[in-house]
């Protein structure tokens, strides 16, 4: 028997080099019968034991060449401009990489019936009146959030086979940068202030549950709109003081603010987070609480 009779999918991983890319490339890279190409617009890839191919999602022309090369099952398209305040200033390019991006690998997703797997935000929504179901209006309040919902909008009229995977604030284990979590203890054990808002409130995600879902979508072949978040809903100054209680941080440290005094370019979505009953139902979606996700980070991380 050849190698190649053992592969049932071929996964694409479109932004592999991010925090959540790295993670689905880390995932997929160990599980039989499926082979994986990371791709990212870096000439080295972050993680090193899986392929990996250097492309700018928004040349079209070279993109395509990637898909077509790979015939891929399954892409997932972890890439983005994730820059929120950035978005406001770098308007073309967060539209090129958020928008034109998304639609040349639908473009090719349409030609080879490959199945997009595209991960948007809650920054759909205003946070108004969160927490959202997937049914729920959106209304993004920056141009990051526009971005994203245009991408959504995209993909619906494209024609290809597609799942929206809709989620917000992600932490877990990443190389890339560090997460929220890794920038809090940093803080904390070098005894630096950090002021953190109590008026922003979601249930933040942990990077390796989302990663579980998308390996859900891709077993079940889930097509749609799903919401992934973490099982607590809270402010950041709520789970700000969390990670200070479960590695033993002072919290004296953490100054309480509100959001208008960042006085950040764009403005953000104060009562957000989203409703994950349909993945829970469709994907058996299980998060993990904060500690059991503190618990696995500092493990592995050796916080
Ligand atoms: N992080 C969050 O809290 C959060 C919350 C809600 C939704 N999301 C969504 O979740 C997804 C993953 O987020 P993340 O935090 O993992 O993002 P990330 O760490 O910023 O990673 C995004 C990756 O996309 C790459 N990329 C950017 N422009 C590209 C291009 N033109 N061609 C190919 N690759 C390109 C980036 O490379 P460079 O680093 O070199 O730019 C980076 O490796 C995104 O769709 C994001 O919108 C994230």
């Amino acid at each position: 028997m050849y190698y190649n009779d053992l592969i049932r999918q071929r996964v694409l991983v479109v932004g592999s080099n991010g925090m959540l890319g790295q993670r689905v490339i880390n995932f997929y890279s160990s599980k039989d019968g499926v082979q994986v190409l990371g791709c990212s617009v870096e000439a080295e890839p972050v993680y090193k034991n899986a392929d990996y191919i250097c492309c700018d999602m928004t040349k079209r022309e070279d993109i395509k060449k990637v898909v077509y090369d790979f015939y891929p099952d399954f892409i997932v398209n972890a890439a983005a401009f994730t820059n929120v305040d950035k978005s406001e200033s770098e308007r073309e390019l967060a539209w090129k990489v958020n928008v034109k991006g998304v639609e040349y690998l639908a473009e090719t997703c349409r030609v080879l019936d490959s199945h997009l797997i595209h991960i948007s935000s809650d920054y759909i929504f205003d946070g108004a009146a969160g927490p959202y179901s997937e049914k729920a209006k959106p209304n993004p309040l920056g141009y990051y959030g526009r971005t994203k919902l245009a991408s959504e909008n995209a993909l619906k009229i494209s024609g290809a086979i597609y799942t929206i995977i809709r989620t917000n604030v992600l932490y877990g284990i990443a190389d890339s940068r560090p997460d929220f979590v890794r920038w809090v203890v940093n803080s904390l054990k070098s005894g630096n202030r950090i002021r953190i808002v109590t008026d922003q409130i979601n249930n933040p995600t942990f990077i390796d549950d989302l990663v579980q879902a998308i390996s859900k979508v891709i077993e079940f072949e889930k097509t749609g709109i799903f919401n992934i978040g973490g099982k607590e809903f809270l402010s950041r100054y709520k789970f700000t003081q969390m990670i200070a209680d479960y590695f033993d941080l002072d919290k004296s440290l953490i100054t309480p603010i509100l959001t208008p005094e960042l006085n950040q370019p764009a403005p953000r979505p104060l009562r957000s987070g989203l409703i994950t009953l349909k993945a829970e139902t469709e994907l058996g979606y299980q998060p993990h609480t904060i500690p059991e996700a503190l618990a696995l980070m500092k493990k592995e991380l050796s916080l």
